[in-house]
């Protein structure tokens, strides 16, 4: 594909003479002599390299190269400039253009800067969005879910991720909120910048204050150094407020005005702060209902509230839990030196059933659990803790052999009837989802609920 090269100048005799010697080198021209023109079409992206003289009409060149570092950062830019402006030439550069050529210049030496300059760009390009892909690695490979919840949440993730937009992460404890707070950070243009946490629950109220906003020198008893508050720190970053619904109301109203403001003032100083930073809030708290409740600001929450993302609790999606629990696996057997164990599918289903109150952090603790304490390579449901057995209901009752002894044929027939008959109940009669639900083959189950004459229980 032929680089694409924007020439900008008020006057038409350069741009002619340019566009004529560029086109014949093999490159695609377009021409403005405008700012309004050039920064339209700067918009649109597509210009690989832009020559712009410094000086157009009434604008300054400058402020072209400054708007196109911030709608098109792919751009690679060259200055024109007459002689004797090398001081605002050197501007321009620190404004992030490559190079610069005085006028009059030579064909040849312009051939040679663009050259390099558009070698330049595609380096830089190709890293760019090398560091991309790797970034978006990072964040979402450690989220595991083929659930639709989940799948909803990466596509929701990957539409807010490189925009600016206020998100707030809903969800029980140990649902994942900060993981996903992280795969936001690393997939969106502010990477490269810190991602910074505040635990709003964690730090004590009157700490919270110079915790976020930072502090000057004896601002308070105990400040004998200033400090950078979080906020500060994160600038050209991200700010995860993680546990929001724990602030407190005094905190809330500050907050509110830096996120309308954007600048704040740091305890005890009269220099207010300008910051750029993109908000991400989380809690476990029902916002909604504490609103009502009036312990949370309303104009707060919706401050908050621009990309709500919900992150269901994990007995709403247990088709994750089989990954989740292999994900588990493989990385506890990698940390300990062992090789990963297998579940049985009994206890693989045991576990799917459980209700999981502390949701995906109590399934990686109890993973973690059965990989460092059991030794065999194959995990079954004799390994699991009381709590997992509870959830399977009356079928793994403990049978008490009395000291005359017991009918084997008589238990196990009794225990076939109920779970044939549990089935039943549980698909309100139908004998194919019945057997389904079992595992069985239609015959067989149609044949054995005739041999026990389980339809005449049914019927009475
Ligand atoms: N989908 C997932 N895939 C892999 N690991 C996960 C997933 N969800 C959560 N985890 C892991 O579970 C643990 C808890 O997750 P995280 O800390 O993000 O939860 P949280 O919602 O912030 O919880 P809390 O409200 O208690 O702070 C972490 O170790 C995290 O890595
Ligand atoms: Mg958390």
């Amino acid at each position: 594909m032929r680089s694409q090269i924007l020439v900008v100048d008020d006057e038409i005799a350069v741009l002619r003479a340019l566009e004529r010697f560029l086109a014949e080198k093999g490159y695609e021209v377009t021409l403005a002599d405008t700012f309004d023109k050039a920064a339209k079409i700067l918009e649109s992206g597509r210009i690989d390299l832009a020559l712009i003289d410094l000086k157009l009409g009434d604008r300054d060149g400058i402020e072209l190269v400054q708007y196109q570092q911030k709608v098109s950062p792919q751009t690679a830019c060259m200055i024109l400039t007459g002689f004797g402006s090398i001081d605002t030439a050197i501007q321009a550069i620190k404004s992030g253009a490559f190079h610069y050529v005085t006028k009059p210049f030579q064909f040849d030496d312009i051939l040679n800067l663009v050259q390099k300059a558009l070698e330049h760009q595609r380096t830089r390009e190709e890293n760019r969005l090398l560091k991309k892909q790797l970034n978006l690695k990072y964040g979402l490979e450690n989220i595991v879910g083929v659930s639709d919840g989940m799948k909803s949440i990466f596509e929701l993730v990957a539409k807010v991720a490189d925009t600016d937009s206020t998100v707030l992460l809903l969800g029980e404890s140990g649902t994942g909120k900060e993981l996903v707070a992280k795969a936001i950070h690393y997939n969106s243009r502010r990477s490269q910048r810190p991602l910074v946490p505040v635990n709003c629950a964690a730090i004590p109220e009157d700490l919270l204050e110079s915790e976020l906003f930072g502090h000057v020198k004896g601002a308070f008893t105990g400040a004998v150094v200033s400090r950078t508050g979080r906020f500060e720190m994160a600038d050209g970053g991200t700010l995860f407020l993680d546990e929001i619904g724990d602030m407190s109301p005094k905190l809330q109203v500050k907050l509110l005005r830096v996120l309308q403001e954007r600048r704040f003032e740091p305890v005890g100083s009269g220099r207010s702060v300008e910051v750029d930073v993109r908000i991400v809030a989380a809690t476990n708290k029902n916002l909604e209902r504490a609103v009502k409740e009036r312990t949370f600001r309303e104009d707060l929450f919706y401050r908050l509230n621009v990309i709500p993302i919900r992150i269901p609790p994990l007995r709403e999606r247990k088709g994750d839990i089989p990954m989740l629990i292999e994900h588990f696996l493989q990385r506890f057997a990698k940390e300990n030196g062992k090789k990963a164990p297998q579940v049985t599918p009994e206890c693989m289903q045991m576990l799917s059933n459980y209700a999981w109150p502390g949701n995906v952090r109590e399934l990686e603790n109890a993973i973690e659990r059965l990989v460092i304490l059991k030794p065999e390579q194959v995990i079954s449901i004799k390994d699991l803790p009381e709590k997992f057995l509870q959830s399977g209901g009356k079928i793994f009752t403990s049978v008490n052999i009395p000291d005359n002894g017991i009918s084997f044929k008589n238990v196990v027939n009794d225990f076939e009837n109920e779970l044939i008959l549990k089935a039943l109940e549980k698909t309100a009669w139908n004998k194919n989802k019945a057997a389904t639900l079992l595992k069985l083959n239609r015959t067989t189950l149609v044949e054995k609920i005739k041999r026990r004459q389980l339809e005449k229980v049914i019927l009475s």
